[in-house]
């Protein structure tokens, strides 16, 4: 590196400060420095000059040793101790050429010395050698801060790519699940429909066939009560319909029946939510006003809804956009009724609809119970449900991810336990994948 009065950069001149209490020093210095293109400046004590250099750090510094105020070897200590300050070279000025001051300069953090009287040759000598290192060092600094600066930016971009991974190895194993949960439940949906199917015909033929039997049967008893000879015989035949509980049985059948259809019914519903589950392409696709669906699906969903929620709209303008408006009802029927367990005896549910940048946005939130931060990872899990059996399947969150997903949107949720929740469908209005 080619040394000159200029810095590093070459735009400046090297700046040396001058600190000597003694005036003809100073300007001996300075004279000398100056020839050479060096700017000086010069300070007329220890205090003046640390300020100064803390406020503008030059690229070396004369220090006197003797001065009334502060002496050079402290002004060094402090200058060295500073963040700042203690890259500058400090070259300590004495006239005592005596090894025990250079001890203690060296002590204080000295990097030269030069001996008063002053030499022209070896002040400019010293200083141009001190200049040349601190121009190595600054140089040296500035790299390795941008080389920092790179490994963490290359740590920064390498980090966000591992997250990236991993996500997509979470989507992808996700995906296999829910083909292989998709599969598994058609099938087994395919199975439980043809059994269902003859049950629920037989029971029903039976309800009707056992109604017959009793009429039949109730019509025995009083025409045997009436021709029956033999008063006791009547009495035999009483008690041993007594003795077989006939009459609870009689009263009961219709209950058995009743009650064996609606399990029927529940298991058809089920399937029916199974099928779904797996063949959420099947519906037919067309052009639908969302704000209308999501008015048929409150009507539908009234029952679920009207004893302990208040049903807030606040429907904004929405484009009519092609969609399967049956799984869509389908999503916010399942949101809607969720929304209603959630809430415990009285509380309020908001339906809001808005588009923006292409997208349609529904949320609808709840006063309810909230989901825990445990929970709220799983929701969508087929089959996870926080619900007793015969409440929940587990299936509707599931479901309605797909149905979402297949139109190219997303379910997104905010829920704080005990105040409520939110589920936010957003889906592109030129949706792909769900043609
Ligand atoms: N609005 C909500 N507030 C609180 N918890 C909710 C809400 N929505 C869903 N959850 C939680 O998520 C679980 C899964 O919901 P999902 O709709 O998939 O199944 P489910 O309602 O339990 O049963 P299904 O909908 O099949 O009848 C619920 O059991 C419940 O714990
Ligand atoms: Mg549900």
């Amino acid at each position: 590196m080619h040394m000159t009065a200029q810095d590093s950069r070459g735009s400046r001149a090297s700046t040396i400060f001058i600190v000597d209490d003694d005036s003809g020093t100073q300007q001996l210095l300075a004279d000398t420095l100056s020839y050479k293109g060096y700017a000086t400046r010069c300070l007329s004590s220890g205090r003046l000059a640390l300020t100064a250099a803390a406020e503008d750090p030059p690229d070396l510094i004369l220090l006197d040793v003797m001065m009334p105020d502060m002496d050079g070897f402290e002004v060094c200590r402090l200058l060295k101790m500073d963040q700042a300050t203690r890259f500058i070279p400090v070259v300590m000025v004495t006239s005592f050429n005596e090894k025990a001051m250079r001890l203690k300069g060296i002590a204080a953090g000295a990097d030269d010395f030069i001996s008063k009287p002053i030499d022209a040759t070896e002040i400019l000598l010293r200083t141009r050698n001190l200049l040349l290192v601190k121009q190595y060092n600054d140089f040296l600094k500035e790299h390795a801060g941008i080389l920092e600066q790179q490994v963490r930016l290359r740590t920064e971009e390498l980090e966000k790519v591992i997250a990236e991974l991993r996500t997509t190895h979470q989507q992808l194993v996700q995906q296999e699940k829910m083909a292989t949960i998709g599969q598994l439940t058609a099938g087994i949906a395919h199975e439980i429909n043809n059994p269902i199917g003859f049950i629920a015909s037989n029971v029903t033929s039976l309800g009707k066939y056992c109604e017959r039997f009793l009429t039949f049967i109730k019509a025995q008893q009083t025409t045997l009560a009436a021709c029956l000879p033999d008063p006791d015989q009547a009495e035999r035949l009483q008690a041993m319909g007594n003795q077989l509980k006939l009459e609870r049985i009689i009263d009961d059948v219709p209950n058995i029946i009743r009650e064996t259809m609606e399990g029927v019914d529940r298991l058809k519903s089920i399937v029916m939510d199974l099928k779904c589950f797996s063949r959420v392409n099947d519906a037919e696709q067309s052009i639908a006003d969302i704000n209308q669906c999501l008015e048929s699906t409150l009507n539908i969903a009234g029952n679920e809804l009207k004893y302990k929620t208040i049903v807030k709209r606040e429907y904004g303008e929405l484009p009519p956009f092609s969609c399967h408006p049956q799984q869509l009802n389908q999503v916010f029927m399942n949101l809607l009724v969720n929304a209603a367990h959630a809430i415990d005896t009285k509380g309020e549910i908001t339906v809001r609809s808005w588009s923006s940048n292409g997208w349609i946005h529904v949320s609808i939130s709840d006063t309810g119970c909230g989901i825990s931060e445990q929970h709220l990872s799983r929701i969508f899990e087929p089959f996870f449900t926080t619900k007793e059996p015969g409440r929940g399947t587990g299936l509707g969150l599931s479901i309605s991810n797909e149905i979402v997903r297949n139109h190219g949107g997303r379910i997104e949720v905010e829920s704080l336990v005990g105040q409520g929740s939110t589920f936010t469908v957003s889906i592109p209005m030129k949706s792909q994948g769900h043609g």
